[in-house]
This record gives structure tokens, sequence and C-alpha cells, in this order.
């Protein structure tokens, strides 16, 4: 399929989520390339199965940049120099400015570890547990600004179990992040695609 939705994701670890969406945009139809795999990290494990993948990467470690709107700048060249036109954000444990995040604004999108707006920020699982909610889950969402506070694309929910520990818990969820951001970067990158194709 032509024209499709030259994508980067960045990561900071382990890249799971990275994984689901690099299998998934190998379908034929599926409307997004993953282009580059950039991490602030270089030593997260995401990076090496990108490449095992054949997805091209980039390592920014944040220590080599005098400050935030230095190391933006250089993400903001790597996304350039590759093309760029959607992001997703997959565990990358770094928060964005306003200004880099206004620029990609309905462009960019984040998988959070809870049922939005409940339990925003870390620690989720043994929230949810310390709380003793029913329900758990994930939300893919736009990201703005305000932090995991932008308009939701799709959510999943988990039953919260009597036995459940963190991980245990963690684990239920993670198997419905890797159904749902597919799906979620699908939607969004038919809309991306279609707007640009709309301009012309
Ligand atoms: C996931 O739980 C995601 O929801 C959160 O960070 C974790 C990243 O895991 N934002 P992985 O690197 O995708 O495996």
């Amino acid at each position: 399929m032509t024209g499709r939705a030259r994508t980067g994701v960045l990561i900071s670890g382990r890249g799971s989520n990275m994984k689901a969406l690099i299998e998934a945009a190998r379908g034929r139809d599926f409307p997004a390339e993953i282009a580059l795999v950039l991490s602030d990290k270089p030593q997260a494990a995401g990076l090496e199965a990108a490449r095992a993948a054949g997805v091209a990467v980039e390592a920014l470690d944040t220590r080599g940049f005098a400050g935030k709107p230095e190391f933006e700048a250089a993400v903001t060249a790597a996304l350039a120099a590759a093309d760029i036109e959607l992001i997703c954000l997959a565990g990358f444990m770094r928060i964005l400015s306003a200004a880099f995040v206004e620029r990609w604004r309905g462009r960019i999108l984040n998988i959070h570890p809870s049922l939005l707006p409940d339990l925003k920020g870390l620690h989720t699982h043994e929230r949810a547990l310390a709380e003793a909610r029913a329900e758990h889950g994930c939300t893919v969402h736009f990201v703005t600004a305000d932090l995991d506070a932008g308009p939701i694309v799709a959510q999943a929910r988990v039953p919260v179990l009597r036995d459940d520990d963190p991980d245990r818990l963690a684990a239920r969820v993670l198997v419905e992040e890797h159904r749902i951001y597919p799906q979620a970067l699908d939607a969004v990158a038919r809309a991306v695609r279609a707007a640009r194709n709309a301009i012309g």
C-alpha cells in the first residue's frame, strides 16, 4: 500500500508495545509503517528488538544534551530526517515539553496502563490494588501538554482478581495494551492519511 503514515515509536525500555506495533504494521493493509524507533536510553532492550525486526533505530542519550530544549531539538531532527508524520509513545519515560507536544497535536499518541482519567501518573497497578478497584485497564490517548489527559482513542478493561499482585495485574493489562495500541494506530493513521491526501 502506498502512502502509509510514517510512524516513529519512542521508547525507554523493553518495548513490548513497540513490538506489537511493528508486528501489526507488517499487515498488508495496515495504514502506518514503523519507520523509526527512538530511545532516550541507549541500553533500552527495545532498540535491539527493533533492529532485529529491520526497523531504523536512533538512541539519543539525554545526558549528552545541555537540557530539554536541546534534547527535543535532536528528537525533532531525527523525526524530520526519517520523514515521520505520526508519533507513538510506548513506555517513553520523559515528559515532553508543551511546545513539542503542540507541534505534534493530533499526531502523537501514548499508551497508559490505567482506565484514564483514573490513575494518571506512575505505579498504576499498585494503586489499583491499594484502592481495591474491581476493574483496571489501559488507555490509548492523544498526548497534550497536560499529563495523561489528552483525548481518548481506545480503552480496554480487565477485572482485578482476588489473588492479584501488581505483576499479575500488569501482565493481564499488557495483553490488552498489545491489542488496542495497534488498533488505535490503525484508526489514527487512516485519519492522518485521509487528511494528508485531502490537502494534496
Ligand atoms: C506499558 O505498561 C505502558 O502502558 C507504559 O509503559 C509500559 C511500557 O512497556 N506507558 P513496554 O516497554 O511497551 O513493554
